[in-house]
C-alpha cells in the first residue's frame, strides 16, 4: 500500500455525507434535478449579502497596491481590528486585535487549535451528536476524543456527564452552538453552569481545560433571540468561527479565531496559534477576503428565510408523527427515525428520492439530519414525498 493505512481506512469508510451525495448525483441523473430534494449537504443555496458584491466590485475597480501580497501570520491588523470591535461590543470584554488570529474558515481553524494546545495523547471531550470531520482534527494533531452525549431531550450539554468524563488527561472540550446536526441553541444557563464546573474541575486537575466555541452559525439565531457568547460565561475559552454560514462564502476559506483575553496564558496561546497557522500552511488567511470582511462584521444573509423554511418543515414533519427537538438557529432539523435503523429509514427515504444523512454519521444512530439550506422551491415540492415516506414507514 503506497498510502498511510490510517488514511486509506478513513478512505473507505467514507462519510455518510459523501455517500448521500453520490446517491444523489445517480437520482438526478435518472429522475431530473426537479424531482430530487437533497437535504444532504450544508451549503447554504443562498447568495452573500449585497454589501459583499459591492466591495468586491470596488476592490476590483480599484485595487490597492500591495493588496495581494503576504502579510503577518495573524492577518491584516484593520480586520481584526474590525472584528475585535464587534466582539468587545458583544461581549462587554476589552478584545483588541491582539486576540484575534484570521483563519482559512472554521475547519482550519480548529486544526490551529488543536495544533496549538493538545501534547500527543490528550484528550478533547465532543458532544454527541457532533460534526463528524472534529473526530478527524483531533487526530491531526496526536489528541484522542472521547465523546459525551448531550441531554437526548433538549440537545442541551448535559453538565454532569462532560463533569464525570474529564481526567487528568482531558486538555479541552469542544462545543457548537447553534450546532451540527441539531439546530439546538445552548442557553446562556447552560454556558454558565459549564463555566462553574470547568473551573472547579481546573482547580481540582491544576490544569488547564479549553472550551473550543465552534460557531460558523453564530448569527443564525432565531424568533428574535441571540446565541449568548461564550466569553461571558466561559473563562478559558476560544471562539472558532467562519463566515462559511453567515455571509454564505464556504467557498472563500474565511473565518477568524478569538481568544478570551482572561484566559490563562492568553499571550503565549495567540502566539502559538499564529506559529501553527504559518506551519500547518495556511500562512495566513485570503487577503481579498480579510479586507471584504472587515467591513461586514455586523451583516448577514437574510436569517428570517431559513426561519421560514424551518418552520415550513418542523410543522409539516411534525404534523405527520415524525418527532424532533425544535432547532432555534441554523440550518439543520434533526428528527428521530421511525425506523430502529436510521441507515434502513434512509434508504427508505431514498425510494422517495429525498435524502438525507443518517445520525450514525454524527455518532447519534436512531436520528437523521435534514439540511434545510436549500431553495425554498426544493422544500415545497418535497412536502407530499415526505407524505409518502412517512406513510411508507407506519407513521
Ligand atoms: C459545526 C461545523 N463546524 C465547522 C464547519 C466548517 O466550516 P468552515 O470550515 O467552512 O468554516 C462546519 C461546516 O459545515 C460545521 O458544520
Amino acid at each position: 500500500m503506497s498510502i498511510a493505512t490510517k488514511i486509506q481506512g478513513a478512505i473507505e469508510n467514507a462519510s455518510w455525507i459523501r455517500r448521500m451525495f453520490e446517491e444523489g448525483a445517480a437520482l438526478t441523473a435518472r429522475f431530473g434535478a426537479e424531482n430530487v430534494y437533497d437535504f444532504t449537504l450544508g451549503n447554504p443555496a443562498v447568495e452573500p449579502p449585497e454589501a459583499f458584491r459591492r466591495e468586491l466590485r470596488k476592490l476590483a475597480e480599484q485595487p490597492i497596491p500591495g493588496m495581494h501580497r503576504y502579510m503577518n501570520n495573524a492577518g491584516y491588523d484593520f480586520t481584526r481590528q474590525a472584528v475585535a470591535e464587534f466582539l468587545s461590543e458583544q461581549t462587554g470584554l476589552a478584545i483588541t486585535s491582539g486576540h484575534i488570529v484570521m483563519i482559512c474558515g472554521a475547519g482550519a481553524g480548529l486544526n490551529v487549535v488543536f495544533k496549538t494546545i493538545l501534547n500527543p495523547g490528550e484528550e478533547v471531550i465532543i458532544l454527541a451528536p457532533f460534526f463528524v470531520e472534529y473526530k478527524f482534527y483531533v487526530d491531526n494533531h496526536g489528541g484522542t476524543t472521547k465523546e459525551v452525549w448531550t441531554d437526548r431531550e433538549t440537545f442541551q450539554p448535559d453538565i454532569k456527564a462532560i463533569e464525570a468524563a474529564i481526567g487528568p488527561n482531558t486538555r479541552a472540550l469542544l462545543i457548537n452552538s447553534p450546532n451540527n446536526p441539531t439546530g439546538v441553541v445552548y442557553t446562556a444557563e447552560t454556558l454558565t453552569a459549564l463555566g462553574t464546573m470547568l473551573e472547579r474541575k481546573q482547580k481540582e486537575l491544576k490544569r488547564t481545560i479549553y472550551v473550543i466555541s465552534d460557531e460558523p452559525y453564530a448569527r443564525l439565531a432565531f424568533d428574535g433571540n441571540k446565541v449568548p457568547p461564550v466569553f461571558q460565561s466561559i473563562r478559558n475559552s476560544i471562539v472558532v468561527t467562519s463566515h462559511s454560514k453567515d455571509l454564505a462564502l464556504p467557498g472563500e476559506r474565511i473565518g477568524y479565531l478569538a481568544a478570551n483575553p482572561a484566559m490563562d496564558d492568553c499571550a503565549l496561546f495567540m502566539e502559538g496559534a499564529v506559529f501553527c497557522n504559518r506551519v500547518l500552511g495556511f500562512v495566513n488567511a485570503p487577503a481579498l477576503m480579510q479586507r471584504l470582511v472587515a467591513g461586514l462584521q455586523r451583516e448577514s444573509v437574510d436569517v428570517s428565510e431559513y426561519q421560514h423554511k424551518r418552520d415550513v418543515l418542523y410543522y409539516h414533519l411534525t404534523g405527520l408523527g415524525f418527532k424532533m427537538v425544535k432547532p432555534g438557529g441554523g440550518f439543520y432539523l434533526f428528527p428521530q427515525s421511525p425506523l430502529e435503523d436510521d441507515v434502513a429509514f434512509v434508504r427508505k427515504a431514498l425510494d422517495h428520492n429525498i435524502l438525507l444523512v443518517p445520525g450514525s454519521g454524527f455518532g447519534a444512530p436512531g436520528y437523521f439530519r435534514i439540511a434545510y439550506c436549500v431553495d425554498m422551491g426544493v422544500i415545497k415540492r418535497s412536502l407530499p414525498a415526505w407524505d409518502k415516506l412517512a406513510k411508507d414507514v407506519g407513521l
